[in-house]
C-alpha cells in the first residue's frame, strides 16, 4: 500500500518484500465499473445459491473474483441485521441510529466475514495449517472455519483474560489452543515468527484476503439502507483491522459508483487500550505502542498492526477518533444488553462513541449513524453477571439488573414480584 510493488495473488507474504509496508489487495477497477451493479447485487438477496447466499459472498466480484465457487469456505457468514433502536437514539443523542449486529455471524463475531476471505485463500494455496494471535474471537472463528475447511488451526492468545465464550469455542471446534504468558501484541509478533518457520499460514488481519471479507460489513449495511449512505458509522478500534477493511470497502464502492458519497468513519477506543486516539491528538504522524489494559479484552490492544491503512481510512472519510473508559463502555453496554440486542463489552464502544460525539458536537443530532455491534453477548458472559452484581473492580453499574434468590414457595416467589412490581427499574 506504500510503495506500489506488486505480487501475484498465489505468493504466502505478509507484509512488502521491498518497503515493508501493508498489502492490499488490489482489484481490476475497470473490469468490475463494466460488471457489478446494484441490481446484481440486490437480484442476489435471499438467495439459496452458494456462495451468493453469504453476505460476504453476494458481493463476490468485489472480495475475490476470480476464486471457483466450490473452493469458497464459508458457512455461510453476513446478513446480519441492522437494527433501528429509538429508545437508543434518543439516548445517544440522534435522531436515526442503526446498529448493525454482526455478532449475528455463525461464531458471533465480525472475523467471520475475514475468515471466509482468509481460510478460502488458504484453500486456494492448498495450506493444511492456519494460524493466529487473538484477544479471542478471531480464534473462535479461525477454529471453526479451519475445521469446516478440513484444515489445522492454531490459536494463540494471553493466558489470562480471554473471555470464556471464546476460549471454549476454539476448544469446542478443535482448533490447537496454545495460552501464551505475553499479550496481544507479543503473541502477534510471536505467531508471525513461528508461521515463517514452520511454514503455517497466519490468518491475523494483517492477511490481506481477511481484510476483503471485513469490507462486505460496508456494502451490506449501505444495501440494506437501500443504497442511501448515512453520514456515520461508528466503529470499535483494536487491531484496525475492521477500521481498515471498511475505508477500502467504501472508498471502492465510491470508486464504482455504487456510492455517490463516503461516511465519515469514527473509530472508538477505550481509554486504557488508546494508541490510536493519541496518535490522532498528535495528527496521526506515527504510533507510539503502550501497555493495553481495558475490560473490553477483545480490544486491550497496545500495538495496532493496521495503523497505516486505519489512518488511510481517516482521510478518505474525513474521520474521528475518540475514546471511552470502561464505565462508560459497560454503561453503554448494559442499555444495548437490555434492549434485548446484546452485545459484547468492546462493542458498546459504538453506541457510547456516538454519544460522546454528539456531546461533542462533532456528530449531529440529525445525522444518520450506523454503529457497529462487533461480537455476541455471550462471548463474555463473566462480565454480564459481573456487572450486574457489582463485582466489575473500579466500576460502578448504573444499570443494574438485579437477580432475586427465593424459597420454593409460593408466598417468597409473590413477595419478590409484588416488590418489584411496585418499585420497577
Ligand atoms: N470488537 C470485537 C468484539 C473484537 O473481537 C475486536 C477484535 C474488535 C472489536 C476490534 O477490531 O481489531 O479490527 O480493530 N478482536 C481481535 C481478536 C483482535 O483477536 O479477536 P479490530
Amino acid at each position: 500500500m506504500d510503495c506500489g510493488q506488486q505480487y501475484p495473488v498465489d505468493k504466502i507474504i505478509y507484509s512488502c518484500e521491498k518497503c515493508g509496508g501493508l498489502l492490499d489487495v488490489q482489484h481490476d477497477t475497470d473490469y468490475l465499473k463494466k460488471t457489478i451493479t446494484r441490481e446484481l447485487f440486490d437480484e442476489r438477496l435471499g438467495t439459496l445459491e452458494a456462495p451468493y447466499n453469504s453476505g460476504v459472498w453476494r458481493y463476490k466480484e468485489m472480495i475475490y473474483p476470480d476464486v471457483p465457487n466450490d473452493m469458497v469456505v464459508s458457512r455461510p457468514e453476513g446478513n446480519t441485521n441492522l437494527y433501528n433502536s429509538a429508545k437508543l437514539a434518543d439516548w445517544a443523542g440522534v435522531k436515526t441510529l442503526y446498529l448493525k449486529h454482526e455478532g449475528e455471524n455463525p461464531t458471533g463475531s465480525f472475523k467471520d466475514r475475514g475468515m471466509t476471505g482468509g481460510v478460502t485463500q488458504a484453500r486456494v494455496l492448498g495450506i493444511r495449517r492456519v494460524s493466529c494471535a487473538s484477544t479471542g474471537n478471531t480464534s473462535a472463528s479461525l477454529a471453526a472455519y479451519a475445521a469446516w475447511a478440513g484444515i489445522e488451526g492454531i490459536v494463540f492468545f494471553q493466558n489470562k483474560q480471554i473471555a470464556m465464550g471464546k476460549l471454549a469455542q476454539a476448544i469446542a471446534y478443535g482448533a490447537t489452543g496454545i495460552q501464551v504468558d505475553a499479550d496481544f501484541d507479543r503473541n502477534l509478533e510471536l505467531v508471525r515468527q513461528v508461521a515463517e518457520s514452520l511454514g503455517i499460514y497466519v490468518l491475523n488481519s494483517i492477511n490481506p484476503f481477511r481484510l476483503e471479507g471485513q469490507k462486505s460489513i460496508m456494502i451490506e449495511a449501505i444495501q440494506q439502507l437501500r443504497w442511501k449512505v448515512p453520514d456515520w458509522i461508528v466503529v470499535p478500534g483494536g487491531n484496525l483491522g475492521n477500521s481498515s477493511a471498511f475505508g477500502k470497502g467504501l472508498h471502492e464502492l465510491y470508486e464504482l459508483g455504487l456510492i455517490d458519497r463516503l461516511p465519515r468513519l469514527a473509530i472508538i477506543q477505550a481509554e486504557g487500550a488508546n494508541p490510536l486516539y493519541r496518535s490522532y491528538q498528535n495528527g496521526l504522524t506515527a504510533i507510539e505502542p503502550m501497555h493495553a489494559e481495558t475490560i473490553a479484552t477483545a480490544i486491550k490492544i497496545g500495538n495496532p498492526v493496521n495503523f497505516k491503512k486505519a489512518v488511510r481510512t481517516l482521510k478518505w472519510t474525513d474521520g474521528v477518533v475518540e475514546e471511552v473508559s470502561d464505565q462508560e463502555i459497560m454503561d453503554a453496554k448494559a442499555l444495548i444488553d437490555r434492549q434485548g440486542l446484546g452485545c459484547e463489552p468492546a462493542s458498546a464502544c459504538s453506541l457510547v462513541g456516538v454519544q460522546k460525539l454528539v456531546q461533542k458536537g462533532i456528530i449531529k443530532p440529525h445525522e444518520t449513524v450506523v454503529g457497529i455491534l462487533t461480537g455476541h453477548v455471550l462471548k463474555d458472559a463473566d462480565a454480564v453477571i459481573n456487572y450486574h452484581s457489582d463485582h466489575l473492580e473500579g466500576i460502578h453499574p448504573r444499570f443494574v439488573n438485579k437477580l432475586y434468590q427465593s424459597e420454593a414457595t409460593v408466598e417468597s416467589l409473590s413477595a419478590i414480584l409484588e416488590a418489584k412490581e411496585a418499585s420497577p427499574a
